[in-house]
């Protein structure tokens, strides 16, 4: 039996936040075994919004470095970044040609997006779900592990594969996503009712990875919470049931139980151990983060290696496609 084919990607816009671990990275380890797996460092998204050169080339290592640092083995996967493998480019431009103007103006992530740009607002924010469907499209993908605010962009994905099958033959594999039950969406921690986001102004609203013990302990201890004043697992509480999930996912307790090891306890307590899990989680990766990120050589091995991988793939799809709509072969 073949092996089904997972893809997801991480844009290198900044430093990853216990979110983009929670929501995604720590569950792209794990699927390793049992499928074909695709990493992908989406530096071609990541320019939907303004960047600094200098900042995006070492964004890129870094998340590579974190990639491998939170156990994605490159001789399992096939770990790349995207601008490295032309046939994402060009996927995208064929899928653009078969994409509603109504389908991308209803995506909440541009919305969002396009209400804090205070510049003009440019096209490739307002296409990146189209680039991200060539992503997933290109490796026959049959799983996407996502954070739950990725779904819209996989329903895109989804319809374009079919509106594509349907028009030209079968294609393209329709992808489903992979969206955990807990942690798929951590929330700001200054912010409880909006999502931890590593662009955030306020950088106490987020845990990075790389975060030490200090600082990891003052975000938490500053961590918005509500005058209950009881650890309880409820709606009515956001800033506690986020605090909770995070403890949860990294501590592997269940909810229940922490929910019992606090009655009685104040929040004080609860956060200053809380520090104590989201530090003992880190601290392997952060040291292993920090070898690979001293490992210069390697990380150029790894990501030529990887392209070469990717681009055998992307292109067997790509030359279908080309042949399917008509383009002559040179
Ligand atoms: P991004 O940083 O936007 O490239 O996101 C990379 C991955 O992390 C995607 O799968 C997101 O869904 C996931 N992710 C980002 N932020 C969060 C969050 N606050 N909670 C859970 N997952 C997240
Ligand atoms: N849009 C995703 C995010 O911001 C990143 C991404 C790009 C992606 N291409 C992808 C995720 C393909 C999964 C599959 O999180």
């Amino acid at each position: 039996m073949e092996k089904k084919i997972v893809f997801s990607g991480v844009q290198p816009s900044g430093a990853l936040t216990i979110g983009n671990y929670i929501g995604a990275l720590r569950n792209f380890g794990e699927l390793q075994d049992e499928f074909d797996c695709n990493y992908c460092i989406v530096d071609m998204h990541a320019i939907t919004v303004p960047q600094v050169p200098k900042n995006l080339r070492k964004n890129t290592l870094d998340v590579l470095s974190m990639y491998m640092a939170c156990g994605i083995d490159p001789e399992k996967s096939t770990l790349f970044v995207q601008s490295h493998v032309p046939a994402h480019a060009e996927l995208s431009w064929v899928l653009n040609t078969i994409t509603y103007m109504g389908q991308l103006n209803r995506m909440t992530q541009f919305k969002e997006k396009s209400k804090k740009s205070d510049e003009n607002l440019n096209a490739g924010l307002f296409t990146y779900p189209v680039l991200m469907a060539a992503d997933i499209l290109l490796y026959q993908t049959d799983f996407v592990p996502v954070g739950e605010d990725q779904k819209q962009h996989l329903e895109l994905a989804r319809d374009l594969a079919e509106r594509f099958n349907n028009k030209y033959s079968d294609t393209f594999v329709v992808p489903e996503p992979l969206i955990k039950e807990f942690g798929a969406r951590i929330m700001s921690l200054q912010d409880p009712t909006s999502k931890m986001s590593k662009s955030d102004s306020d950088e106490n609203a987020f845990i990075l990875l790389q975060d030490n013990k200090d600082k990891i302990s003052k975000k938490i201890k500053r961590a918005v919470t509500d005058s209950v004043g009881i650890v309880n697992y409820s709606d009515d509480q956001p800033g506690i049931k986020n605090l909770i999930n995070i403890y949860s996912v990294l501590s592997g307790k269940e909810i229940n139980d922490i929910v019992d090891m606090y009655s009685g306890k104040g929040y004080g307590v609860f956060k200053s151990e809380l520090a104590e899990v989201v530090v003992e989680a880190l601290d392997p990766i952060q040291t292993k983060y920090r070898e690979y990120l001293d490992s210069k050589d390697y990380l150029e091995k790894i990501y030529t290696e990887g392209a070469q991988k990717a681009e055998a793939k992307a292109r067997k799809t790509l030359r279908k496609v080309y042949k399917k709509i008509g383009f002559i072969s040179r």
